[in-house]
């Protein structure tokens, strides 16, 4: 049974774990780097300062942290717009969770917030995605191509936003 959650300080290990695990499988995400969990724990309690303010990180909990959907807020002139993340342990994909972390959090951003727009950037390759974000209304306002460098090759970024 998998539980949807608001993220707590407790969730370090569970995090660190889940970045450690999709930079091994070099995964199409946006970072390239290894995590500590003492790091990992700083980072996170910067986070919980202003949680419910500047972002929300909805956490699928199914006994492990088996991924999580981070929602930040735009600021001042674009406090109604959220930059979307989500990222689930290989194991849990393709069985809905993505689709409900993302339901849940931008609910939770539309609630707290009157978020009316919600942005993500994608790499080009990483198709799964797409078609979850598509499938969740979602639609591409731009592509830059080559501009990201991940594991020495350059990738084209996807843009894409829907509108609450
Ligand atoms: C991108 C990501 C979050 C999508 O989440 P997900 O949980 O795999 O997505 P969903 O399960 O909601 O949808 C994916 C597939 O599962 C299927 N599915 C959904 N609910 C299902 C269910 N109850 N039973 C069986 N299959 C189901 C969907 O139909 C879809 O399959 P499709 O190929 O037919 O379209 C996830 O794949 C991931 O973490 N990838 C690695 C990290 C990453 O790339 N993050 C995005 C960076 S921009």
């Amino acid at each position: 049974m998998v539980i949807f959650r608001y993220i707590t300080l407790s969730d370090s290990r569970g995090l660190s774990n889940l970045v450690n695990s999709l930079v091994k499988e070099k995964a199409n995400i946006g970072t390239t780097k290894h995590v500590t969990e003492k790091k990992q724990r700083k980072i996170l309690k910067t986070f919980l300062k202003t949680m419910g303010e500047e972002g929300i990180t909805i956490v699928a909990d199914s006994g492990v942290y088996a991924g999580s959907c981070t929602l930040r807020r735009g600021k001042k002139i674009f406090s109604q717009t959220a930059d979307l993340g989500v990222f689930l342990l290989k194991k849990y994909r393709k069985m809905g969770i993505g689709k409900r972390l993302m339901e849940l959090a931008m609910g939770e951003a539309k609630r707290i917030w009157n978020v009316r727009i919600v942005k993500l950037e994608v790499f080009k390759n990483n198709g799964n995605a797409i078609k979850t974000y598509k499938r969740l209304g979602f639609k591409k306002y731009g592509e830059i191509q080559r501009e990201a460098l991940h594991w020495g090759k350059y990738k084209d970024v996807v843009y894409m936003h829907k509108r609450l």
